[in-house]
């Protein structure tokens, strides 16, 4: 959706709100996937209130973009604009063992940024992609690793009250790839508490890790990472593969050949070519086992 109305424009200018018109978010997600619309970036966390509201007397829809790689996105014209929030430095802020950090910073950077401190505990999730607040949403997990595990209090626009708050974790719930927070709520920052251990020693894990990720997972490729969530006590990954379903493709969107709960964007995947093997992949797997997967990935989709 593109904004037009000069006032509101006006209005965007005045909250220092920077408009980017008719972005692809195909070039926004790391599927590679994604059509057009005007993409808002908030620079001063304060006026998002006001935004929203403006938006919404403006009869203006909108969705709020993390780092875009959890991610599947209709093609077109978007019938909503993508808002996200502006990396503002500084991102990270530690006291102790306690981290201070913005939801746009990406996780990877939060980490090595931290374990600089001898801070660890997040070693793990070191090559997952995207922002923080991303990760506490998904409450992102690798490894034996989980976000949600080390959040002490965060920060969120909760829309029901159209105000910003801080929350202590004793209000949180974070489950295995779920959190408490609404869709509408817009998570701004978190505090966290992790643990001394000397930078050797976490870099030493973060090598460990990533050398197990490289081995079995498509790193090179577009893909939005596991794509169903893993049911009770197996792997989607595991039960994909067992069907032989490695390689299955429609259109340019296929089942990888490295893991099989990833799916990649093989050079010109459509939404639409993503979304038909999804479906494809669940049915087979219910026909062939009685296990419905869920995704894992949030659609965008029409
Ligand atoms: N396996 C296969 N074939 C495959 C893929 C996996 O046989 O194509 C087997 C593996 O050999 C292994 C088992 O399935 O015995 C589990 O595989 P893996 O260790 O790769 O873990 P996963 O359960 O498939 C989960 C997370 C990943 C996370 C890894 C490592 C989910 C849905 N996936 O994958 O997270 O990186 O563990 O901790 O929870 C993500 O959330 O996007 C993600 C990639």
């Amino acid at each position: 959706m593109l904004v037009t109305n000069p006032k509101l424009l006006k209005a965007l200018a005045d909250l220092r709100v920077e408009r980017r018109p008719g972005v692809r978010l195909a070039s926004w997600t790391s599927l590679g996937i994604g059509g057009t619309t005007d993409l808002l970036l908030v620079r001063e966390r304060r006026h998002l209130p006001e935004l929203l509201r403006l938006l919404r007397s403006n009869g203006i829809r909108h969705r709020l973009l993390g780092g875009g790689t959890n991610l599947l996105v209709s093609d077109g014209e978007l019938p909503w604009v993508a808002v996200r929030l502006a990396r503002i430095e500084p991102t990270v802020r530690i006291e102790g063992t306690s981290v201070w950090v913005d939801a746009a910073e990406e996780l990877g950077r939060t980490i090595t940024t931290c374990a600089k401190a001898n801070l660890g505990g997040l070693e793990g999730l070191v090559g997952v992609p995207g922002t923080v607040g991303g990760a506490l949403r998904m409450n992102a997990g690798a490894y034996d690793a989980e976000i949600g595990k080390v959040v002490r209090e965060i920060v969120i626009y909760r829309a029901v009250y159209g105000r910003i708050d801080t929350l202590p974790a004793s209000q949180l719930r974070f489950r295995y790839r779920r959190s408490s927070f609404s869709t509408c709520d817009i998570l701004l920052g978190a505090r966290l508490e992790l643990v001394e251990r000397p930078y050797r020693e976490i870099v030493d894990r973060i090598h460990v890790c990533n050398f197990k990720r490289r081995a079995s997972q498509p790193l090179t490729e577009k893909s939005a990472g596991c794509i169903f969530k893993n049911p009770p006590g197996t792997s989607a990954g595991r039960l994909i593969d067992g069907l032989g379903l490695k390689g299955f493709r429609v259109g340019g969107a296929m089942v990888s050949d490295v893991h099989a709960n990833f799916f990649v964007n093989r050079g010109r995947a459509t939404c639409m070519n993503m979304q038909r093997l999804i479906e494809d992949v669940r049915e087979r797997v219910w026909k062939a086992i009685k296990i419905e997967l869920e995704e894992e990935i949030v659609l965008w989709v029409n």
